[in-house]
């Protein structure tokens, strides 16, 4: 009886480990990443952006991370040399910035919208990226 039950465990929980070391690495990547992070702003006005990190980047061919996540100079220029993959957007754009730099909104809209309409592919009209 004692053996069936150890035979019947063991490979499910080694089943179980694996299971846990390839979710891990994962769980709050941009493999799973469905739609742009909001928790910024503090009321939504508009639908989340649905925005599959990782699809959209494969189907637009972006294969450059700076592209859309840029440094910041010393200056406090952008930099376009130096990614900032990992940052979020709003730990450089916040919702209500002081003196003339770009708010988050501002940040997100120019970046989307510019290159959807520059190379005449992608959503462009607010109810193709804020959809219920
Ligand atoms: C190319 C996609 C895109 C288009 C087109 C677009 N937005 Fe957005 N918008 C975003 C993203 C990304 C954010 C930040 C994440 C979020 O709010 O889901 C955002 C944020 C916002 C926010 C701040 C968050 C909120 O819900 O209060 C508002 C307001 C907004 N957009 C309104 C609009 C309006 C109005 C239009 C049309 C004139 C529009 N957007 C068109 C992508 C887009
Ligand atoms: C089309 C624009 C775009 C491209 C290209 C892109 N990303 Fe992102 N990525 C985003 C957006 C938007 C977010 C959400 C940012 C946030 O949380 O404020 C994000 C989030 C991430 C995150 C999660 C951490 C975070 O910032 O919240 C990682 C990691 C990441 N990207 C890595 C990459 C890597 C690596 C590449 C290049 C292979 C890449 N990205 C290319 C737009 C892009
Ligand atoms: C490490 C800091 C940093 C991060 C992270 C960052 N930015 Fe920026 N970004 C800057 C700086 C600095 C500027 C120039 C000053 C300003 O406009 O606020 C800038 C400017 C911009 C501009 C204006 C460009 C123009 O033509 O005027 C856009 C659009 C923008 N960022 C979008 C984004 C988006 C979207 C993300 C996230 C995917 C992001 N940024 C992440 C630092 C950052
Ligand atoms: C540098 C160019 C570029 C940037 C920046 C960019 N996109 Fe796109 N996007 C594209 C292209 C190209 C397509 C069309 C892909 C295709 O279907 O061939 C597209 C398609 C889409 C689509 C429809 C296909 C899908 O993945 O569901 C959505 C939604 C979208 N973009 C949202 C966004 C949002 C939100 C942002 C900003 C966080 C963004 N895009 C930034 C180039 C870009």
């Amino acid at each position: 009886m004692h053996k069936i039950t150890t035979r019947i465990l063991a490979p499910s929980a080694a089943l179980i480990a694996l299971v846990l070391i390839f979710l891990a690495p994962t769980a709050f990547s941009q493999d799973d990443m469905v739609e742009v992070p909001t928790s910024a702003f503090t009321v939504l006005e508009r639908p989340a952006v649905k925005f599959e990190h990782d699809n959209h980047n494969e189907l637009a061919g972006l294969d450059d991370c700076v592209v859309c996540h840029h440094g910041q100079t010393d200056a406090g220029l952008m930099d376009m040399e130096n990614s900032s993959e990992g940052e979020s957007c709003d730990s450089c754009h916040p919702v209500n910035p002081e003196n003339g730099k770009t708010p988050l909104m501002r940040a997100y809209h120019r970046q989307c919208i510019t290159c959807h309409t520059d190379g005449l592919k992608g959503p462009v009209v607010c109810g193709e990226c804020h959809k219920d």
